[in-house]
This record gives C-alpha cells, sequence and structure tokens, in this order.
C-alpha cells in the first residue's frame, strides 16, 4: 500500500495525459500524498482543476507567481518519489539536457529523490535516436523508466510508444518503494564489460562483451539501495552517477581494482567478460606486417573470480556468471564449485536473445545449496532484477 508515501507526480504535455486523473485517483486511494506539477503544454489535455480536485491539493504550475514563487528544491526533498507521466519527447529532451524554463524542469534539476519518468510518444518519435540517447541519458543520470507498451497510438497507427496503464505505473510505485531499503546500509562490488589485452600500441585482444549486463545489475542493486562499486572495462554505456566507477583496460588492471576493493563488500557480482589470456610481451612499437603467418604468445591472467573466493569471509556473499555455448548446466556447477561462490549466473548463447550486444538475457540461477532458479527471456534491467531479488532470497534463507 502507499499509507504515508508523499508522491510528486508531474504531468507534461502528451495525449496520455487523459490518463492520469486515472493515476492521482489510484494513487490517493492507495493512502499516498499527491502533488500534482503540470506544464503549460499539458493543459491542453487535461485540466487543473480534475487533478486539484483529485489529488486534494492545488496544481503547481508556475516557478513564480507576481508576488511568491514555488520553492521547487523543497518540492523534491518533500516527496519520497518524483514520477514524471507522461513523459513527452520535449519534456525528455529538457530533461537530458538541463534545459529549466518551467516548473517541472526546476524541480527534476533539484530532486534529492528518486526520479521515475513514464514515457509516452508516437511510435516513430519513440524509435528516434534522439528519444533514446535521451533516455540513456537519464538512466546515466540514475532515473528510473516505466517501459512503454505496446498497442493502439493517437496516430492511428499501432505500436510502441504507449505509457503504461495507471495501474501498471501504481503497481510499479508501489514495489520501488517496498525494494528501495531492501539493501541500504550494504556495499556492492559488480564487475562489467570486456577487458582489452594489448598485443602492441595499437592493438589489443578483446571481446563482444557490451557491459550491459553488470551495468544493469550495478543500477538494480542502486535501486535496492545498495552502495556500489563498479569495476568496467571498456564500455561505452553511460553509467548512473551515483555508482562509484573504476574504469579499467585489462584483466590484470581489473584483477588489482577487484583485489583493492574487495574487502568488506557486501555483495560481489562479477559478470565481466575476462579475457582468459593475455600475450606474454607487448610489443614497444606497432608490429609492422610481414610475409607469411604471425603468431601472439598468450599467458594465462589470474581469475578473478576463483582469487575472490579464495579470499571471502563467510559474510560476503559472491555471484559468478557462466557463459556457455554446450553442457551448459554441467559446466556452471564446475565453476560454482571451483571458483568458490555461492551462487552462478548461467546464460547460453544457445538461447535466442541472450549473450552479448542484445538488450535481452535469459538466465538460470545456481546456489550452492544447490537450489536452481529459472527466469524467461527478458530484457536485461529485468533479468538483473531476478539476479539481485535471488540473492536477497539467498541471503534471507542463509542468514
Ligand atoms: N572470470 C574472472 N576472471 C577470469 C575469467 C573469468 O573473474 N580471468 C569470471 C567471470 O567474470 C565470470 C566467471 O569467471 O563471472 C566465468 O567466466 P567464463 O568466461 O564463463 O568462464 P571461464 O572461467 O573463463 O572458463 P571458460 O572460458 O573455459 O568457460
Amino acid at each position: 500500500m502507499l499509507t504515508n508515501k508523499k508522491i510528486l507526480l508531474a504531468v507534461t504535455g502528451s495525449i496520455a495525459a487523459y490518463k492520469i486523473p486515472s493515476l492521482v485517483r489510484l494513487l490517493v486511494k492507495g493512502g499516498a500524498e499527491v502533488k500534482v506539477i503540470m506544464t503549460p503544454a499539458s493543459k491542453s489535455f487535461v485540466s487543473p482543476l480534475t487533478l486539484s480536485t483529485l489529488s486534494k491539493n492545488p496544481v503547481l504550475a508556475d516557478i513564480a507567481e507576481d508576488d511568491s514563487w514555488a520553492n521547487h528544491v523543497m518540492l523534491g526533498r518533500w516527496a519520497d518519489i518524483f514520477v514524471i507521466a507522461p513523459l513527452s519527447c520535449n519534456s525528455l529532451g529538457k530533461m537530458a539536457n538541463g534545459l529549466c524554463d518551467n516548473l517541472l524542469q526546476a524541480v527534476y534539476l533539484s530532486a534529492t529523490c528518486p526520479v521515475v519518468v513514464a514515457p509516452a510518444m508516437d511510435e516513430d518519435m519513440w524509435k528516434h535516436p534522439s528519444t533514446k540517447s535521451n533516455l540513456q541519458k537519464l538512466s546515466a543520470y540514475g532515473n528510473l523508466i516505466i517501459p512503454v507498451e505496446s498497442g493502439e497510438l493517437a496516430s492511428g497507427l499501432t505500436g510502441e510508444g504507449r505509457m503504461a496503464e495507471p495501474e501498471t505505473i501504481v503497481e510499479w510505485i508501489m514495489d520501488f518503494l517496498k525494494k528501495k531499503d531492501e539493501l541500504k546500509g550494504k556495499k556492492a562490488l559488480v564487475t562489467a564489460g570486456p577487458t582489452y589485452e594489448s598485443i602492441d600500441p595499437v592493438r589489443f585482444i578483446g571481446n563482444h562483451s557490451s557491459g550491459k549486463m553488470g551495468i544493469a545489475v550495478a543500477n538494480e542493486l542502486v535501486s535496492r539501495g545498495a552502495d556500489v562499486t563498479l569495476v568496467l572495462g571498456p564500455s561505452t554505456i553511460k553509467v548512473n552517477d551515483v555508482i562509484k566507477t573504476i574504469r579499467v583496460k585489462s584483466a590484470a588492471d581489473m584483477l588489482n581494482a577487484c583485489l583493492t576493493e574487495f574487502a568488506g563488500k557486501d555483495i560481489t557480482v562479477m559478470s565481466a567478460a575476462v579475457a582468459d589470456y593475455t600475450p606474454v610481451t607487448i610489443a614497444e612499437e606497432k608490429i609492422k606486417k610481414t610475409a607469411g603467418t604471425l603468431s601472439v604468445e598468450l599467458k594465462k591472467t589470474t581469475d578473478i573470480l576463483k582469487e575472490l573466493g579464495s579470499r571471502k569471509t563467510k559474510d560476503q556473499l559472491l555471484v559468478g556468471f557462466a557463459l556457455e555455448t554446450n553442457n551448459e548446466k554441467a559446466y556452471a556447477l564446475k565453476k560454482l564449485e571451483s571458483k568458490h561462490a555461492d551462487m552462478i549466473v548461467l546464460n547460453s548463447l544457445n538461447d535466442s536473445g541472450a549473450g552479448f550486444g542484445y538488450d535481452t538475457n535469459k538466465v538460470t540461477i545456481f546456489d550452492k545449496k544447490g537450489k536452481e532458479y529459472s527466469f524467461d527471456t527478458k530484457t536485461k534491467q529485468e533479468v538483473a532484477a531476478d539476479i539481485v531479488n535471488t540473492i536477497i532470497q539467498y541471503k534471507d534463507e542463509n542468514k
């Protein structure tokens, strides 16, 4: 339930605003105190009188009246959560780029509470690269995104871009507020991305890992209240500013960063695709092309997960990943045991939509007590939530 929860709700200029009276009603019925901010454009779609009546609070619209101003800083501090629904392309663009020409933007820029957006737009706008990159920016700022739905759109077309239904938004908020302190006070370490092993000053051996899965796990741990350190190999994905990110290049750099950071971490999730081999020597000058073949001699890198597994105390929980193409379960269980992990997250390259580069993944988790948890193909953020839920469940069951 939402009893005594303080919800600040901003409405922007989108046809989906017609659903906001229902959303306000559901939130108030659930016991929340709701204050509504409206952008000028939103008033063409829904009336301030309706929203002030349903929220039982005056609607806030202007930064300043003739003789007073709305305290945008205090609004962000008052709220347990700031919800922007529907989020139009225009407001999204302003939020992503720090513009501040209305009350919503001023509150957004000063908000210290969690911010969640429910975008709404027509499919073609939704698919535009600027929309994607603006949403990525919001994620990097630590904002949360309630996924859009597919269906009939205002244009008459059918496709992706519909705002989540009010019931879905309410459920999302309830779930978020319930979970946001689950890992409060806990420290977590996550590794993500590939490693690059230099051959000479211009070349390296790498792999196709994007870092998406590990970054999603780091975000999820943050959303549960954990203090997160991320050791990230070369990745182009923007990372939430509240995550302490240590950028590394090679497997050796990643090992050093992990050895420094591991002590005192309650939860460690090793999702990086670490190189198993690295060149024996790195040529000082660029290797010149010659006739015939070229061999590069490789030596084994240190297995970081195994190294941390040998150092972990009984209060530390260690989670590894296993990426397999065959004999998946057997190999995953072998890694769980030989690396002294508490859990191993298996993803198989045989599952469609799973593995490097995809926005989705399909995992099975094995814990060292013999339990197995299977999940469907989901977005990497949803998979991250499943992983963190399983970690919390395991911790509860094995106190
Ligand atoms: N790992 C690690 N350090 C390495 C290699 C792997 O920490 N040098 C970790 C990965 O982050 C992952 C787990 O070990 O959590 C399993 O990685 P994976 O590549 O699936 O297995 P490997 O142990 O490298 O074995 P193989 O490549 O033979 O399957």
